[in-house]
């Protein structure tokens, strides 16, 4: 029998320098896409592929995600007094059962790999999975959920993965592909940020992981790689041999929500995909689309 997936790590420990000065003094991940920050997003989707314990690892200034995930009295009080049920039930539903969250913090930004490691005494000898908030997907059946119903089968770790444009290949982890099915591809490597010319494929990593806890100890070894970080793909791909790693092509859309064009669609996609927004979405892009 397959161990259960139950716990997911949410790395909100990066700087966010693309989106200063937004960014100064508030966590990227709680960037609003229409009226939601990015990390609820995540953690939504975290909740409907069936996991239980949500484990951030934070930085400093990034108390805002603490206090979004918490009680906040005067608010609901203010509302229930108000009799705005709706909105009431809106904030409630965000704060998880209690002992169901945590919160580690990765002291210095040494890359994804390193923040990602903070968490293993949190995750101890289980399967978990690992949702970078910035990376979003529109997708029906949502991302992480899509990835549960494989990882049934293949077990090992499995990431979300898509094409992109041979001249992207140095913004992601890049599979060295063994086979493909056109859904489902078995990697026999893994290169960070590779340039054009010595990609091994355009197939690419987004922010969606279910991780055999091996990886644990093979970030045990704080190699630094591409950029001098610790990074979360060394330490997956040194696991390759032992255990199977395969990338699931998604049915949805990811955006960079940490870049800003990226951020922006996700505005204008998110807002087009709701049934309150949609006609004020069209009538604006009408809008400014002839300009
Ligand atoms: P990014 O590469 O987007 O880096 O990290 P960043 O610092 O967040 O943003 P920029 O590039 O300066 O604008 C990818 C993901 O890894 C997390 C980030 O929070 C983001 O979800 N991360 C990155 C950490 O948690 N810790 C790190 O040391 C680095």
């Amino acid at each position: 029998m397959r161990r259960r997936v139950r716990k997911a790590i949410f790395p909100v420990g990066g700087l966010g320098t693309r989106f200063l000065p937004a960014t100064k003094a508030m966590p990227k991940e709680m960037l609003p896409v229409v009226d939601k920050p990015l990390i609820q997003y995540a953690v939504e989707e975290a909740r409907a592929a069936g996991i239980e314990e949500l484990i951030f690892v934070t930085g400093r200034g990034k108390s805002a995600i603490e206090d979004h995930f918490d009680h906040s009295f005067e608010l609901q009080e203010a509302l229930a007094a108000r009799g705005k049920k709706d909105e009431l039930g809106l904030v409630e539903a965000i704060v998880p059962k209690p002992g169901r969250i945590a919160y580690t913090r990765q002291i210095e930004p040494l890359g994804l790999g390193h923040a990602v490691w903070c968490a293993r005494s949190l995750v101890g000898d289980e399967p978990f999975a690992v949702l970078l908030a910035d990376d979003l997907v529109l997708a029906d059946r949502p991302c992480l959920a899509q990835m549960m119903d494989v990882y049934a089968e293949t077990g090992g770790n499995l990431v979300a993965v898509m094409d992109v444009p041979k001249e992207h290949t140095n913004r992601y982890g890049i599979l060295d592909v063994v086979s493909d099915d056109g859904t489902l591809a078995e990697a026999k490597g893994l290169v960070e940020k590779p340039k054009p010319e010595v990609a091994p494929s355009t197939l690419s990593i987004i922010g969606r992981y279910i991780l055999h806890p091996e990886v644990f100890e093979q970030l045990d070894k704080q190699e630094k790689g591409a950029g001098g970080e610790i990074q979360l793909t060394d330490g997956m791909a040194r696991t390759i041999g032992r255990i199977p790693f395969h990338g699931l092509r998604f049915k949805g859309t990811r955006f960079d929500c940490g870049s800003k064009a990226g951020f922006l669609e996700a505005n204008v996609a998110f807002a087009l995909s709701r049934a309150d927004l949609k006609g004020d979405a069209q009538d604006i892009l009408a809008r400014y689309g002839k300009r």
